[in-house]
């Protein structure tokens, strides 16, 4: 099997499962036990990784908040944020383009009332279409026209997970704190292959999940205020009062140290890896659209400026045939469908569909994502056994 599907997760690196392994044996005490050497020795390696993170994240060391994941994470920003009692706006605003876990959670809010009494309405901006040069990246004209003095939070992602679009984030923060609103960034995508700095962003939640950036999965964190403003969250998880009463729960020390770990290798081998990442990413492209009548890019063209989609990236959609029979086609290869499952039925992507695609064209679009360990030899035979299979399938 190729694996070549890295921005639905990643394997965890050797050197983060030697880092983690003795907290699961040696080192077990439970980290918010004081009265023993035990406990105590486990919270100064949490500490230790906190202030890791943190550092690298240009992040206060208290505003790391440790949760199970990118989705809890959403979860705790945005109903944190509109829940807290002392929160007087009632409007989010969201881009079409954003992951369920804030899509979800922005339709829940939306059938209740705001601590202050009002309905809460959640305005979705869209994005540039797909012929633009900027394709999938938020149109900042919607955004401008959407937030105002009742918009409470906007949540807007830094990388996109299926299209790998990078938004300004910067801007998207003057935005916002113009209309005197928070911002939540979903960076799940981009922690680890990124640089991201919390302040010089001016990000007032961040989230991320250690299992896209070669950590384990069910583990992640949420950046709650770069010391530039206060941010007043209602925790989601109560009991016990771990991590100043803001998420309830005994911490997972292996998993938050090799959280630490696999960030910081993230970070000092950022440039190795983008650089060897961008080569194999240019090779799958230029074999698949070589030998392939009609494949065409989704998204933003990366050859002008690589910045302004994520490295590994590529969306292609066929001319003839849909990806989900690609992919049958081609057991060897791990890539998915631009679509999301939900329960049964698999669905176009919502976000090809609001960069202007067609049903049929979503359907005919697959996502590949080079990662870490991919060789060149990797992406030559994956790229022999797409070409094959899909020549089959058009006859
Ligand atoms: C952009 C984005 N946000 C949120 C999530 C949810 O992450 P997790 O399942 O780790 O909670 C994902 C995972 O695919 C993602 O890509």
């Amino acid at each position: 099997m190729i694996y070549l599907d890295h921005h639905a997760t990643t394997p965890c690196d050797p050197r983060v499962v030697e880092a983690m392994l003795p907290y699961l044996t040696q080192h077990f005490g439970n980290p918010h036990s004081d009265s023993h050497e035990a406990g105590r020795e486990v919270r100064r390696a949490i500490d230790q990784s906190i202030d890791s993170m943190a550092a690298i994240l240009n992040a206060p060391r208290e505003s790391v908040v440790i949760t199970s994941g990118a989705t809890e994470s959403i979860n705790l920003a945005i109903r944190g944020v509109l829940m807290h009692p002392r929160c007087k706006r009632h409007q989010v605003v969201v881009c079409e383009t954003e992951h369920p876990a804030v899509l979800e959670v922005a339709d829940d809010l939306s059938k209740q009332l705001s601590a202050g009494g009002q309905p809460i309405e959640i305005i979705r901006v869209g994005v540039h279409p797909h012929d633009h040069p900027s394709a999938g990246q938020v149109d900042l004209v919607q955004l401008r026209a959407a937030v105002n003095n009742q918009t409470a939070l906007v949540s807007i992602m830094w990388a996109n997970n299926e299209i790998g679009s990078v938004a300004p984030i910067k801007t998207i923060a003057e935005i916002t704190h113009e209309a005197g609103a928070l911002l939540h960034c979903d960076a799940t995508q981009a922690v680890g292959r990124l640089p991201v700095d919390a302040l010089a962003s001016d990000v007032d939640l961040l989230t991320a999940s250690a299992h896209k950036f070669y950590g384990p999965k069910s583990t992640g964190f949420l950046v709650v205020g770069n010391g530039n403003r206060r941010v007043r969250l209602r925790p989601q998880i109560v009991g016990g009062g771990q991590q100043r009463g803001l998420r309830g729960g005994t911490l997972n020390p292996a998993s938050i140290v090799a959280m630490a770990t696999a960030l910081r290798i993230a970070i000092d081998e950022m440039e190795s890896d983008t650089s060897r990442i961008l080569t194999l990413r240019e090779l799958l492209w230029g074999r698949l659209h070589e030998s392939i009548d009609g494949l065409q890019l989704n998204g933003a063209n990366w050859h002008d400026d690589s910045s302004v989609r994520l490295p590994g990236n590529l969306n292609v959609r066929l001319r003839d045939v849909e990806g989900e029979a690609w992919m049958a086609a081609t057991p060897e290869v791990a890539f998915s469908s631009g679509s999301a499952c939900s329960s049964t039925e698999a669905l176009p992507s919502h976000v090809l569909l609001a960069m202007g695609l067609t049903e049929s064209e979503a359907r005919r679009s697959v996502r590949f994502g080079v990662g870490r360990f991919n060789t060149a030899d990797e992406i030559n035979s994956a790229a022999d056994q797409l070409i094959a299979s899909h020549q089959k399938l058009v006859g």
